[in-house]
């Protein structure tokens, strides 16, 4: 049987696409396999969000043009494909920089990647159309996917932030209707999942058809899903502060199936920068936003974005940054420097922060953002919490699960708890992970 190696890189969309290429790439005979040295198929579903993500596909093909080459010299054939973003915004460029590359696929037409490898055998293809079909209705059922998947349900951007490739490599917000969301959904608690994460770049601007051929929105459309037999834990992931609507605040007060988590960027904490980046809110609005948030689920876990040295940041701006984030306290964020893309209006700025005050800002804020997160699990030491197990732990007779405010614990169990709600007291707290015992050895069994 032919092997496929599928590398992804960057975000929840991508792993969901890359797990759709899989199954496609399964339909056509290729098992999947975690050695890259044996696959007939490499696969590099690729990530142009910041410079240095777009360069790894580059070091990452060039490795690959030597493994090809010496597989050539056995006599056996390795056929390349690049998906993604990379794919989307470079498309032809990359068969030219990349000469081991035989196929470039985008993000909206990965689903005819069998006619596109066909076609390669005679030339070397670029596909990186937003076709009129929907790549959903040509894909086949999903496999492989355990007890926490990912389900795509709105694709693209409209808000345009000033330094964000993704309105160009993704294109306009698209929702998927309730019922194929739906669809998908069932069939995956039928086959075992407990856990869905809904995703879309812009997930809280869902605005797909309902059943009755109205708008459904986001909280219509996580009642439906938690109403599906099985289906334990419903999460969201990424949202815009300004589509967090009346009806969404709510819902993490009124859908016990929703998670007491919000992953919310807000990238700086200063207004004058946040004007600059297009944002369209001030510091003070994530403040009254996250307020309403807070009454509406006092528990709730806070997660963010942030980008330090957009151009023309100034310490006094960067000072706002950490001032926001000492006020609202993250269980955890994602922090990045400013990386120029091309295309977008921010890269067309002459005022760059210097790089070593850029890594100056980013050490600074990681280190307030760490010891916020640790605080966080240190106060979960004593608690008992609900933990939905996910799979075998690090060490032998352990198994691994998050609680419902998406920290990962680690504790003793059979893996037959895999796929169960456990109550577990929490006893230590490492970097990364808790460590706990399960309240009833009875219930993990
Ligand atoms: N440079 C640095 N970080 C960026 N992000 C998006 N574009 C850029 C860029 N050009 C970050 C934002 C976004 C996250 C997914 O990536 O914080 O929320
Ligand atoms: Fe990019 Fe802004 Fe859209 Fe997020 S909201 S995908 S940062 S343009």
């Amino acid at each position: 049987m032919k092997k496929a190696y599928v590398k992804s890189y960057g975000c929840q969309m991508n792993a969901y696409d890359a797990a759709r290429m899989a199954d496609v790439l399964g339909r056509e005979g290729y098992a999947a396999t975690d050695s890259v040295e044996e696959a007939d198929l490499v696969l590099l579903n690729t990530c142009h969000i910041r410079e240095k993500a777009a360069e790894k596909v580059y070091s990452e093909l060039g490795r690959l043009r030597v493994l090809k080459g010496e597989r050539k010299e056995q006599g056996l054939d390795t056929r390349i494909v690049v998906a993604g973003c990379v794919a989307q915004a470079e498309g032809a460029e990359i068969l030219a920089r990349a000469p081991a590359v035989d196929v470039v696929v985008g993000p909206q037409s990965y689903h005819r990647l069998p006619e596109l490898l066909a076609r390669s055998r005679e030339k070397r293809v670029v596909d990186t159309e937003f076709p009129v079909e929907d790549k959903f209705d040509h894909l086949p059922a999903r496999r492989n996917k355990g007890v926490s998947a990912f389900l795509t349900v709105q694709e693209g951007c409209d808000k345009f932030c000033a330094f964000c490739v993704v309105p160009y490599t993704r294109g306009a917000e698209v929702s998927r209707t309730v019922a194929a969301v739906l669809a998908e959904a069932e069939k995956l608690a039928a086959s075992g999942v407990r856990e869905i994460t809904l995703i879309g770049q812009n997930v809280n601007a869902y605005h797909g058809a309902g059943p009755d051929g109205g708008a459904a929105t986001l909280p219509d459309l996580m009642r439906a899903v938690a109403a599906i037999p099985g289906i334990a834990r419903i999460r969201y992931t990424t949202s815009h502060p300004n589509d967090m609507g009346e009806d969404l605040i709510r819902a993490h007060a009124e859908i016990p199936a929703l998670m007491p988590y919000l992953h919310l960027p807000v990238q700086s904490g200063s207004d004058r920068v946040l004007a600059a980046m297009n944002r369209k809110h001030t510091a003070d609005d994530y403040r009254r936003l996250i307020a309403r948030v807070r009454a509406a689920r006092p528990d709730i876990a806070l997660s963010s974005d942030f980008i330090v040295g957009f151009p023309g940041e100034t310490d006094a701006d960067f000072e706002d940054t950490l001032r926001l984030v000492s006020e609202i306290g993250f269980e955890s964020a994602f922090s990045f420097k400013y990386s120029p893309r091309p295309g977008t209006p921010a890269a067309e700025r002459t005022d760059a922060v210097p790089e070593d005050v850029m890594s100056a800002r980013l050490a600074a804020l990681q280190g307030l953002l760490d010891r916020q997160r640790y605080a966080y699990q240190d106060a979960a030491v004593g608690q008992v919490v609900d933990v939905l197990v996910e799979k075998t732990g690090r060490r032998p007779g352990q198994v691994a699960g998050k609680t419902p405010h998406m920290l990962a614990v680690q504790f003793d169990a059979p893996a037959s708890a895999i796929g169960g709600v456990v109550p577990v007291r929490i006893v230590e707290a490492g970097t990364n992970s808790l460590f706990g015992q399960a309240l009833n050895e009875a219930a993990a069994a």
